[in-house]
């Protein structure tokens, strides 16, 4: 027989009291499904499974009647579910590192004798990342027109085409009808005048009709989004043909691959770590990879850009428009930038990396998914 646990003993196993799970109970939120001989609840393992993505969404701060949605509905099964909090919780925290980032830049100001303005002081409560850091990206982030032909290329004969996580409108074919989705107002306000329209909405929720456009692409954008593979079906939805810009971290070995993780900030792995495979994403939507090779004077600066040009990633300005700066935080990133700088100027990470300098493109794991 199936074992059932007592209110009592589910109670303190989850930490919440048992008034709170009368409650659920009452509201029919989480029934238990049967009592024990001394009529007290009894949980089933199906119960407790239900209870724990209750108790999660709440957690990330979702109301009652919002959890009750989410958990009744039938195309969301236990495993999408625990996909969805996962990316949900690296989600905030993400925000956190955003809010650090807001917290350091007033202490830093402070001690200059500058007071921030109240606007800038209420800015870091529910910032999204690119809100806190995306006033930075204009400096160095821009279309690499290699990568950019390759994208373009992939996108067909589509004459409509959505950019979802547009940004600041970096990649956008200047010759085709274009919508942009982008949930960052700090991003949408740095659009340069005469881009394309703009619509503030996140990819796992596109308010579009099925079928709206001829294609959609995604650059860059699709390891920040709380649910990827819910996103990706939206693109799917909305569009005939759907290209994604991203990386493959699949290969066990892939942190070796580029000297800057290898040697300097293995922490990166930590933000791969748990988010769907890209497998899993092509699989999302049928999708064949292309790799995407990195021309060694790439115009755009993410993260890999400068794999040639080490002494770039020394600059304050080329880290700040990259997330994964932020992401790890300041110690791991101030511990990279001093060692780098060490071995720049002994010349250990030439004699390291001395078969670079002959490569005109580097395959770094950016793959093109087209589907
Ligand atoms: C690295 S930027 C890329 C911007 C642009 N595509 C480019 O190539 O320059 C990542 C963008 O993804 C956006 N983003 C984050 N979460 C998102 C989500 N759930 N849905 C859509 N976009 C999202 C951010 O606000 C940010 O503008």
């Amino acid at each position: 027989m199936e074992e059932q646990l007592t209110v009592g003993h589910v109670a303190e196993l989850a930490g919440v009291t048992v008034r709170t799970l009368h409650h659920y109970d009452e509201i029919g939120l989480v029934r238990p499904s049967s009592r024990t001989a001394a009529g007290y609840r009894a949980y089933s393992a199906g119960d407790v499974e239900r209870l724990r993505e209750v108790l999660a969404y709440r957690r990330l701060g979702f109301g009652l009647r919002e959890v009750a949605v989410l958990v009744d509905d039938p195309a969301t099964d236990a495993v999408a579910h625990l996909r969805r909090l996962r990316g949900l919780l690296l989600d905030q925290r993400d925000r956190a590192a955003a809010m650090v980032t807001a917290i350091d830049r007033e202490l830093e100001a402070r001690a200059m004798g500058i007071r921030t303005t109240p606007e800038e002081q209420l800015k870091m409560f529910g910032a999204r990342l690119y809100d806190a850091i995306g006033s930075a990206y204009p400096a160095t982030r821009r279309t690499e027109p290699r990568i950019a032909a390759q994208i373009w290329a992939a996108l067909g004969d589509a004459r409509t085409v959505l950019n979802v996580g547009a940004g600041t409108g970096s990649y956008e074919p200047p010759d085709r009808d274009v919508t942009a989705v982008e949930p960052s107002a700090v991003m949408r306000a740095q659009r340069p005048a005469g881009a394309a329209p703009c619509v503030a909405a996140a990819a796992e929720s596109l308010p579009f009709e099925d079928r709206s456009f001829d294609a959609a692409m995604a650059v860059s954008t699709v390891h920040h989004w709380p649910d990827a593979v819910a996103g990706l079906r939206e693109m799917r939805r909305v569009a005939r043909r759907v290209v994604v810009f991203t990386y493959d971290a699949d290969d066990p070995g892939w942190l070796q691959r580029f000297w800057l993780t290898r040697d300097y900030l293995p922490e990166f792995a930590g933000l791969v770590t748990g988010r769907p495979s890209l497998a899993d994403l092509a699989g999302a939507i049928g999708a064949r990879t292309e790799p995407v090779p990195i021309p060694w004077d790439c115009a755009d600066g993410f993260f890999e850009a400068h794999w040639r040009r080490p002494e770039a990633y020394l600059d304050e300005q080329v880290r700040r428009a990259v997330s994964v700066w932020t992401r790890v935080g300041p110690q791991a990133e101030r511990r990279a930038v001093s060692r780098l700088r060490d071995d720049l100027a002994s010349g250990r990470w030439a004699e390291r990396n001395c078969e670079l300098v002959t490569l005109d493109a580097a395959e770094l794991g950016l793959r093109l998914l087209v589907a």
